[in-house]
């Protein structure tokens, strides 16, 4: 069965992110012909980009990146789960995503993100990155308008408000991926 990682691209403690992509994954699953995991790059832990030789070469210097290069060479498409920083995206999402190059490319990407609306910003900027890396734009992308200080359960409500996207995305992966 073909595979994608549902990365969670934020990882300050209580981050919201991981209740985005837990959500998401409970949708996706729904699933009996792609199987969807969730990548934490809090658990990834990558340093900033410290290899001597540019990603696109392969040639990775650390054990860490080969082991970041071989998760994500497992998989056949991704959904990164970020929040909006600053009209951007968080740097740690940019920096795993910097690590590495032809694990990416060719790829089918979702942009799902969140903010107090939507976090449009972050997903146009990031837009512009997987383009860069030549990952293929899926055409179901989530914005969800959440507020900082919207409770846990507030926040689920919320998100199943956009349930019915969660379900296209599935359908969009599963005609992509079959
Ligand atoms: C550094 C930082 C910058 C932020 N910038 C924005 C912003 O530009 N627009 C917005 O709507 N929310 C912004 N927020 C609010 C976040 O969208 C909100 O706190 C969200 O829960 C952060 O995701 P996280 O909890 O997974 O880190 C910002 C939050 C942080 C921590």
């Amino acid at each position: 069965m073909k595979k994608v990682a549902i990365i969670v691209g934020s990882v300050r403690p209580n981050r919201r992110s991981s209740q985005v992509a837990a959500w998401l994954k409970v949708q996706l699953q729904q699933s009996n012909r792609v199987e969807f995991d969730v990548i934490d790059l809090k658990r990834v832990d990558l340093p900033m980009m410290d290899e001597p030789k540019i990603p696109f070469t392969g040639l990775y210097n650390h054990a860490k990146t080969r082991a970041w290069s071989n998760l994500v060479s497992q998989y056949d498409g991704f959904v990164l789960v970020f929040p909006q920083y600053n009209w951007g995206y968080p740097a740690v999402l940019k920096n795993a995503l910097d690590y590495l190059a032809r694990e990416w490319q060719g790829k089918p990407v979702s942009l799902v993100t969140f903010g107090g609306h939507g976090g449009t910003q972050a997903q146009v900027a990031m837009r512009l990155v997987v383009a860069g890396l030549k990952m293929i734009q899926m055409t179901v992308n989530l914005q969800i308008s959440l507020m900082p200080g919207d409770s846990i359960a507030t926040a689920d409500r919320l998100l199943h408000t956009h349930d019915w996207e969660a379900d296209l995305l599935r359908q969009e992966f599963e005609r992509r991926l079959s």
